[in-house]
Parts: C-alpha cells; structure tokens; sequence
C-alpha cells in the first residue's frame, strides 16, 4: 500500500488518544516524583540498544511508543523535579512550560519575520519590553529570545566585537588587523564566555581572567592595571565581561563600579546574568544587580530563574541598532517588509528559523506574576542560607564561600579532596540527592544550588544525615 502525506497525520480519534496518553503520563510522573531515585540506576545494556537501533522502515503504534517512554526513558533520566535535584544552575520547570510550549508547537510559528509570525512576533516584543524596563534599559534597547545563556553570551559579545571593529567589520571582519582585541572577566566567569571568545575568533589568549577577591568578585585594581598593560603593549581593550552571579558561588561583580570604568576607558561592558540577573524581580535581591541598566549588553536565563522549561535564554542589547550591524542580513528569497511596529528578530541574531520560546514566558509571567516570582526566588536564597547555617552548625561540614545568593559550597572536614569527591559520587548513585561539585580557589566539596520548587527545610538535613553517614563508613 502506498503512503499517503495524510499518514504523518492524526484522526481526531488519534488526537484524544494521544492527549489521553500524554495526561495519564505527566500526572502519573508527577504524582510519583519524590519516590524516584533523583538519579536512577542507568541501564545502560537498554540505552545501548535504543542508540543502535535503525531506522524504522515501519511505524510504531502510539501506546508503544508510550510504554517505551516508561520502560526505557523515564526509567534512565534524571528527576530535575524532584525536590533534592540540586546540581549546577538547574531548575525544576514550573508546572505551565510544558502546556505553553505545547501550544507553541501546534501552532508553529517562525519567529524570523515578523510577518511570518505577527502575534508570536508581538509576544516576543512584550516578554524583551519587559525585560528591558525591569532592568532599567532604555528605549532603544533590543534583543532576542535564545536558547539559554551560552548563545546569549555569544551574541551580546558578538555585537561587542563588531562594534569595536566599526563600519567594515562585516566584511572585513578581523583579518589584518595588527591591534588585536582583548576582553576583560574575573577567574570565576562561566566556560560560555570562553567558548564565545573562541568561536568569534579572537582567541582565548586574548581574554584575561582577572582574579577574583575573597568575596569572588573581580579585583577592580588588577582590571585596570590589565587594560593598561594591553593598551601600552599596542593592544585593543574593547569589552568587560561582568558576572551577575558567577556560575560557582553566585558572586555578583560590583556592576557599577565596573560601568564606571568601562565609561571612563571606552569599553563595552557585557553582563552575564544566565544565573542571577532574574533576581532583580525581588526587590530585596536588586541592589547589587540595579547597575545592569548601565550595561552596553546582558545575558538573562528564563529557563532558570522564570522555572521555564528548557530552551529559554535571552540577550538584550542596550542598542537595537548594535545587534542589526552584527546580525542583519538580506537575501532575495526572503522577501522583508519591514514595519515599524514589528521586529525581523532573524536580523538580530545568528538563526533564521526560531521557535515560538516567548509564549512559555509571557504566559508564566502573565500566569504566575512577577509578585510570585520574587517570593519564590527569594525563597530559594533562604533555603541556601538554611543549609550554610546547618553547615557551620553541624561539626563534620565547613562552608568553602560565603552565601551570598541560592547556592552552597561546602565540604566534610574529615575527607581530602577525593574523599570529598568519593561522598558526593556516593549520595548522588545511593539516589538520595543530586548536588554538584564544587572546585573553589583550588578546594574541593560538594555543591547545592536551589532553584527546585519542592524543596523544603527537612531536604537539607536529609542531605546532611546522609553525608555524614557517608563520610562516617568512609
Ligand atoms: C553564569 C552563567 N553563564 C552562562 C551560563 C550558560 O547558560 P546556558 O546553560 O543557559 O547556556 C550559565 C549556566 O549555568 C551560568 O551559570
């Protein structure tokens, strides 16, 4: 028999039977989440398999496909819901995502061109306005939704590069240029920063890690005395990368301080807000981040701080215009008709085709409410001050930085660095509770970072218990 186009379509048979399997999974996963190993046994005999197996010249009928799911996949990935899943900058999706991104999918936007996507367009614009006006940002500001903070790091660089190259950087980009460019981020910066400097071609040699002081923030005086150093030795300083939270203990740069310098010597200042910038919607977690309105760039992560589910990243450029003479591109076979009221967004990053990632924003801030979301975020500092005050309490645990925002280092005293590293394996595998690691000013320990809506105070002692009965059978 013949196939038809019409066989990669659902009846409406089809459509309440897959909606009917696709309800009675989430509400069975989530009913049953805090029972589950945080990180399961990995069968890895059964993932082997699923890799090698070819393609399918057959279709397989739905229910199968869903009892797979539950045989192989759920069985074999990690609970990022579950309340002790505390590894990285992780955080559990808030419960709308996956029904905003549903919806998203049925309807299948193109965010490029505007009018190939006007409504989808329109949300975007308010989720970036928003955005814009939290931080203080002015009008001429723009940007784009991404698909976390690595490509909003590179794009915001990348508007910094080409800015600092002028008129022809297009075209010429950097070949022959005797000067080369350098740019400025404490030690304790995110890898995407380094990733970034790579990929735009300007080398990592030329990105300096000024160390960090006791507190994790840059040392301004070694900022400036590199700069100077580049600068009598015929280099180009264009761009100081500031940390709106560093990925390690949640510092924040002295942004202000940082504008400053950056207005007095010429400099792009690009801040990495992937982890914590968001947490200007508290007003008691602002102050330290108030001085973004100052920024030439900034990185922001919905997918973290708005509990969005993966991909949600977003850039905002304090000029619009930055990103146009970076990224604006023409070609005949996409026919513009520009509007003043609409944004061709693929001329403002490095995609054409883009998903509809603004819906699962607006609607959760629309949904939840920024009032909601600052308790919230506040919330998650407060569970991280709960466990440094176990930690100093407890005798067994010494803290490895101060908490200053949502995550805790620490460490067991009894342990070297690779009995350390030997208890955190042995609590994520015994499945009690997922936490990182931690390498702080060259210590070694363990690292929990709160951003789980079903953590409670009764998870940190259980995570501690289990640490000491780990280190006690060591
Ligand atoms: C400070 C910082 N910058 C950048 C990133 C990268 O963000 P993403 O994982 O969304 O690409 C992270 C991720 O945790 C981060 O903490």
């Amino acid at each position: 028999m013949s196939a038809r186009p019409g066989d990669l379509l659902f009846t409406p048979e089809q459509h309440d039977e897959a909606a009917r399997l696709l309800d009675a999974f989430a509400s069975r996963y989530l009913a049953g989440l805090e029972h589950r190993p945080v990180f399961p046994p990995i069968d890895r005999p059964a993932l082997r398999a699923l890799i090698a197996a070819p393609l399918p010249a057959r279709g397989t009928p739905l229910p199968e496909l869903f009892d797979e799911l539950e045989r192989v996949i759920v069985p074999n990935s990690t609970h990022t819901a579950h309340p002790r899943f505390l590894p990285y900058v992780q955080p559990s999706p808030n419960a709308l995502s996956p029904y905003a991104d549903h919806v998203a999918a049925v309807l299948n936007q193109n965010c490029n061109l505007w009018h190939l996507s006007p409504a989808a367009n329109a949300v975007e614009q308010a989720v970036l306005r928003g955005f814009a006006d939290l931080f203080g940002l002015p009008g001429t500001a723009g940007g784009l939704l991404t698909s976390g903070g690595s490509m909003a790091n590179l794009i915001g660089l990348t508007a910094a590069r080409d800015h600092a190259l002028g008129a022809d950087a297009r075209t010429r980009g950097l070949q022959g240029r005797a000067s080369p460019l350098v740019l400025y981020a404490s030690d304790q910066t995110h890898s995407s920063v380094d990733k970034a400097v790579s990929i735009l071609g300007l080398g990592t040699d030329h990105l300096r890690h000024v160390p960090s002081d006791d507190a994790f923030r840059v040392r301004l005086d070694l900022l400036a005395h590199a700069v100077a150093a580049d600068r009598a030795a015929g280099r180009t300083p264009f761009c100081v990368v500031a940390n709106a939270g560093t990925v390690t203990t949640g510092a924040i740069d002295p942004i202000d301080a940082l504008a400053d310098f950056c207005a007095r010597e010429g400099l792009w200042l690009h801040v990495d807000g992937a982890y914590g910038a968001l947490a200007a919607l508290s007003g008691r977690l602002r102050p330290p981040l108030a001085a973004i309105a100052r920024a030439d760039s900034v990185s922001l992560d919905p997918h973290k701080f708005l509990f969005c589910a993966f991909e949600a990243g977003c850039v905002l450029v304090r000029e619009r215009a930055h990103l146009r003479h970076a990224f604006g591109a023409s070609a005949s076979y996409l026919t513009m008709s520009e509007d003043p009221d609409f944004v061709d967004f693929a001329n403002l990053g490095p995609q054409l085709s883009r998903a509809f990632k603004a819906l699962k924003v607006w609607w959760s801030l629309r949904h939840f409410g920024t009032e909601t979301y600052a308790r919230v975020i506040e919330r998650m500092a407060d569970l991280a001050a709960g466990l440094g005050e176990r930690v100093r309490a407890r005798p067994g645990f010494e803290l490895l930085a101060p908490v200053v925002f949502n995550c805790v280092c620490f460490r067991l005293t009894g342990l070297d660095d690779d009995g350390n590293r030997r208890a955190l394996k042995a609590l994520v595998d015994g499945g009690t509770a997922f936490l990182g690691p931690a390498a702080v000013k060259g210590r070694t320990g363990l690292r929990a970072c709160f951003m789980n809506l079903r953590t409670t105070p009764a998870d940190l002692d259980l995570i501690l218990d289990r640490l000491e009965a780990i280190a006690a059978s060591a």
